[in-house]
């Protein structure tokens, strides 16, 4: 094999058994950075975001809001920052709609529909398909928009939405938390008429720094981290500056890349307040984790961690984006641990993979059974989803032997750098193409 530079897919190699030592800065938050970059349709003003992640996803996004008529300038000074602050200038809208070929590559995308449907009055967002993790519809996002005065339409594959005289005020109960359809709306009844009230609201810490910039941007916004959120709509929004906070789901990542490998990390810029139940249940398998003035440190020195049970549940609870690294560890586990996903119908594919490396792992409907073995062995695995495909990063960094992880571009839309971030610190990991 040699090393990432010709043709050829790329992978990831891996010779596991290497214990993690050292530090590594954690990115801004992917899935704050998303929809904050939407927020930028709000307003003809600029809006500057600080502490972007370099990832494909923020990328594929960039395309689309160019196209609706975003001019986006990308820089920052110095080689920490550099591409890593945007400035985005909705100056005029060029195009309502939202392409298949754009929203078809994230799913993403469709947070367009609520910002461009609140200025424009009119809004076409192609319909995001299924995914592997799941059917995932948008019927919360599209009722929400309705009972602000829209009216939708599905056609030719294409949400159709439209509110010629403006959106109004409403009130919106839930009927489950939806991080997408709380963003959505939150957006959409910045600029709508009167008061709208969001009732069993996503509390995610990515859906507050939404709320929390799209304030900086003149929204009146009341109950921001609290399932009731208010809003009190105005006529129109300015720029603003905000930087994105840091990325919970990469720090809980390196977290476990420490605890898999009973190393010790310092997770630079991490904020352990946003991720308490996911720090709970790695305190219970015996790994310390806590906070300091630069970050999480994160120290699994004790020897083998013990099997612990987990469920994922909507924020505070712990988080389905760390299910599948969290199963990893309880892969090499002294005892069993019970997994379950309650977010998504089939997040789960992690596990033949998993079990491809000489895990014991049973799945019962939602729930995944993972009887811990004293080691798993390196072997070929496939990605399947983004999470998927970093918990079996994760458990090649356990695993004797070499382990090759195919289909990485999943892993490329979510995680910066993460060989080289591992290697720094000990890990023996490199991109190769065959
Ligand atoms: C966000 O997706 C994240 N994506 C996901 O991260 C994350 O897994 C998810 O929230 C849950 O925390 C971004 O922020 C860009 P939801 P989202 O609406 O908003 C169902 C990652 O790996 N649902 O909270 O799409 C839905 O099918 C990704 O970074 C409806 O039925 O998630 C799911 O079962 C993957 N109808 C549940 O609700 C709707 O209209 C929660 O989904 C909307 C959602």
């Amino acid at each position: 094999m040699k090393k990432a530079s010709g043709g050829g897919m790329p992978r990831i190699r891996i010779v596991g058994g290497h214990r993690l030592n050292g530090e590594i800065s954690i990115c801004g938050a992917k899935n704050a950075a998303l929809p904050l970059m939407t927020a930028a349709l709000l307003t003809d003003e600029p809006l500057t975001l600080r502490n972007l992640p370099r990832l494909a996803d923020i990328a594929t996004l960039s395309s689309l809001l160019t196209h609706h008529g975003v001019d986006i300038e990308v820089n920052g000074t110095g080689m920490a920052n550099r591409g890593r602050v945007a400035y985005l200038h909705a100056a005029e809208i060029a195009d309502t709609t939202a392409p298949y070929d754009l929203v078809r590559k994230m799913r993403a995308s469709v947070l367009v529909l609520g910002p461009l449907l609140a200025r424009c009055g009119v809004a076409r967002v192609s319909q995001p398909g299924g995914c592997a993790i799941g059917t995932r519809p948008v019927d919360l996002h599209l009722k929400g928009l309705q009972q602000l005065g829209a009216e939708i339409e599905l056609d030719g594959g294409y949400i159709e939405a439209r509110a010629p005289n403006g959106l109004t005020g409403g009130h919106i109960v839930f009927p489950f938390v939806s991080v997408g359809a709380t963003e959505n709306l939150l957006m959409a009844a910045s600029l709508a008429r009167g008061e709208t009230i969001l009732v069993n609201a996503a509390r995610e810490p990515e859906v507050q720094d939404l709320a929390r910039c799209l304030v900086a941007m003149g929204a009146k916004i009341d109950g921001i981290g609290s399932d009731t959120i208010t809003v009190q709509g105005v006529d129109r929004l300015n720029g603003a500056e905000h930087a994105v906070l840091p990325d919970r789901i990469e720090t809980g990542t390196y977290a476990i890349a420490a605890a898999i490998t009973g190393g010790e990390l310092m997770l630079r810029g991490a904020e352990l307040t946003h991720i308490e139940s996911f720090a709970d249940a790695l305190r219970a398998a015996g790994v310390d984790i806590l906070a300091d003035d630069r970050g999480v440190r994160v120290s699994a020195c004790n020897g083998r961690v013990t099997g612990v049970d987990a469920m994922t549940e909507p924020y505070p609870g712990f988080p389905t984006d760390l299910q599948a690294q969290f199963m990893a560890l309880m892969t090499v586990a002294d005892g069993a641990a019970m997994v379950t996903e309650s977010i998504f119908e089939n997040r789960f594919m992690h596990v033949p993979e998993l079990a491809r490396m000489g895990a014991n792992v049973t799945l019962h409907g939602a729930s995944a059974l993972v009887r811990g073995v004293g080691s798993l062995t390196g072997a070929p695995v496939m990605a399947t989803d983004l999470r998927a495909s970093v918990s079996l990063v994760l458990a090649g960094l356990a695993a004797s032997g070499e382990t090759i992880v195919n289909r990485i571009y999943h892993l490329d839309r979510g995680y910066e750098r993460v060989e080289e971030k591992l290697a720094a610190c000990g890990a023996e990991i490199e991109r190769v193409r065959d």
